[in-house]
């Protein structure tokens, strides 16, 4: 389609120079960005608007389209052009259709929505990073999805992808924890109850020091800070059990991590970077940019209407914002990021603005190739989940509950089916995640499973199973089709190639806008088109040889299209549901 509407560009171009000369014609990219594709199809496929023109030309729009027609040179793939008010409607042939759009999707497969334009370049992401012993909960559904999805999508354009999962293994938290298991804990129920056991020791002692902070009292708090102190001074005992507290933690969310089919390529959390932050605190010393500030030192952001940025405590330790600074310069000596992108909620976007220009400041001329992509919040409404930490709902209980009711739903519907428990965790997992990936990432979302499961509505159920009947149209035919240019196409067989033939469209605008629901929503797209067409033409049972064989090729590149894209936004395909 791009080449096509590249030609249209260059014919309407050309015929401009007809109206008042050379001067005054309209430059290829000038049509190339007004070029729409009409709601409906009685408008043509693509609409060329003539409204912005009529300064130019000092003409009435209608007329300026009139013009156009009567000089233009129909390029290959046009049919007819009409005008309608200041519009010229532009139809594609149905033969160019079938034989040429839908012949290059055959060709290309799953890989037709692919681009070049990332080669020789490298992404750094991060994302997910939980704060390693606390729960990895549904707050953490957006960074992880969002994140891999966003590589997944640099990837299909020929970057180089470094997807990082910077853990939060470092701060206070750890002099806590530690209190916490040598009054507390014991060693066999941790390595029993592994992370949910760290959660409870955590709670607990946060809940005490807040009931001797009533009290006037500090000897909790003020032993936690001695032993995240000695944690830092390299204190064996104190490491050895940092490590282990850690080791627990990524293997609960190893495991989360595999029901999503999520790698990483590094685990260097925070506390990698220990080694790493002197050398930047120095140079913000040396180019004056701290200010003292009752003991902390800061970077002063008032010029930019920001408060200011902590570096140090009065204490000397490091903060969030420290460890950050020194990753990006760690991550651009390392990897020579062309972009260096952070997913997490939108609560933290003022913190990755002030770092962000604090890094400016200090001179780094590649800081404006760091992104932050934030995201909304999320509730649960409707049923209440089980939470085992107070009142925070575990990722892994939220993905439990949806593959209990996809095997209800299962056993229900197709009873018979093989690995039936593979398929309810692609399906209730790929529903989980669909539902959130389906709207705006900035939009906060309340989450009502049945919504999410419901096979007759925008989901990764339908999605899915729309991937699983094409698949199965295909296997029962025996043939994958062949894209033959044919005429007198149906509505919805033109309606099918057209959708299909904006993959390559939407996953650019996806990388652009950094927005996975461009995927999701193209997805559902596809499966409507498909069901519209499924509904209204025979397929593997239609008695023209050569409408067949096209029709099957059709259904090919549905099958393709849309398994690669649920793919790119983290969600898995069974053959059958
Ligand atoms: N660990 C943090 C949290 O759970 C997120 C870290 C995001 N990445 C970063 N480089 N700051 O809130």
């Amino acid at each position: 389609m791009n080449k096509l509407k590249y030609n249209i560009a260059k014919a309407i171009s050309a015929a401009s120079k007809t109206i008042k000369g050379e001067e005054l014609a309209i430059p290829v990219e000038d049509i190339l960005g007004a070029l729409e594709y009409p709601p409906d199809a009685s408008m043509g496929d693509l609409a060329f608007p003539c409204f912005k023109l009529s300064r130019t030309f000092r003409m009435a729009p209608p007329m300026i389209a009139a013009k156009l027609k009567d000089a233009i040179e129909t390029p290959e793939g046009v049919g007819e052009i009409r005008i309608v008010g200041g519009y010229l409607n532009i139809f594609i042939d149905d033969r160019y259709l079938s034989g040429k759009i839908l012949a290059e999707i055959a060709e290309k497969g799953a890989d037709f929505g692919a681009h070049d334009f990332g080669r020789g370049k490298t992404v750094v992401l991060d994302y997910s990073s939980p704060n390693v012993a606390k729960p990895f909960h549904i707050g953490h559904l957006g960074t992880t999805v969002i994140g891999h999805s966003l590589k997944l999508l640099h990837e299909y354009a020929g970057y180089h992808c470094i997807g990082i999962n910077h853990l939060g293994d470092w701060g206070t938290q750890f002099g806590k924890l530690i209190v916490a298991y040598r009054k507390w804990g014991s060693r066999e129920a941790i390595e029993q109850g592994g992370v949910d056991e760290l959660v409870s020791l955590y709670v607990r002692i946060n809940n005490e020091i807040k009931a001797e902070e009533e009290a006037g009292i500090r000897t909790l708090a003020d032993a936690s800070r001695a032993e995240f102190t000695k944690l830092e001074h390299g204190d064996e005992e104190n490491l050895a059990l940092w490590r282990w507290f850690k080791e627990i933690s990524l293997a609960e969310y190893e495991k989360t991590y595999k029901q999503l089919g999520i790698t990483f390529d590094s685990y260097n959390g925070e506390a990698f970077y220990t080694d790493k932050m002197p050398e930047q605190v120095q140079i913000l010393k040396d180019k004056n940019l701290m200010k003292l500030d009752a003991g902390a030192s800061i970077v002063d952001l008032s010029d930019y209407n920001m408060p200011p940025c902590l570096i140090l405590k009065s204490d000397g330790s490091t903060l969030y914002p420290t460890r950050d600074i020194a990753a990006a310069v760690y991550r651009k000596r390392t990897y020579d990021f062309d972009k260096c992108i952070y997913v997490t909620s939108a609560g933290q976007s003022l913190h990755f603005a002030q770092w962000f220009k604090v890094m400016e400041i200090m001179g780094y001329d590649w800081a404006d190739r760091l992104y932050h992509v934030p995201y909304g919040t999320v509730s649960i409404g409707g049923e209440k989940l089980a939470t085992r930490t107070g009142n925070v709902i575990l990722l892994r209980d939220l993905f439990a509950t949806a593959i209990d009711k996809c095997r209800g739903i299962i056993e229900e519907k197709n009873p018979g089916i093989e690995n039936k428990d593979e398929t309810a965790e692609a399906v209730g997992v790929g529903a989980v995640i669909f539902y959130y990936l389906y709207g705006n990432r900035s939009r906060d979302i309340n989450f009502i499973m049945d919504d999410a499961l419901d096979f007759n509505g925008n989901t990764g159920p339908y999605a899915q199973y729309t991937y699983a009947r094409t698949g199965s149209i295909l296997e029962k035919a025996g043939s994958t089709g062949e894209a033959l240019a044919v005429s007198g196409l149906t509505a919805t067989e033109r309606e099918l190639i057209k959708t299909l033939s904006l993959f390559p469209d939407k996953t650019a605008s996806a990388i652009e806008d950094m927005e996975p629901s461009i995927i999701t929503r193209f997805a559902i797209d596809v499966c409507n088109a498909f069901n519209r067409f499924y509904q209204e033409c025979p397929i593997a049972t239609c008695e023209d040889e050569s409408r067949r064989a096209f029709r099957l090729a059709l259904t090919r590149g549905v099958h393709e299209i849309l398994g690669r894209a649920l793919e790119l936004v983290c969600i898995k395909h069974p053959d059958k549901i």
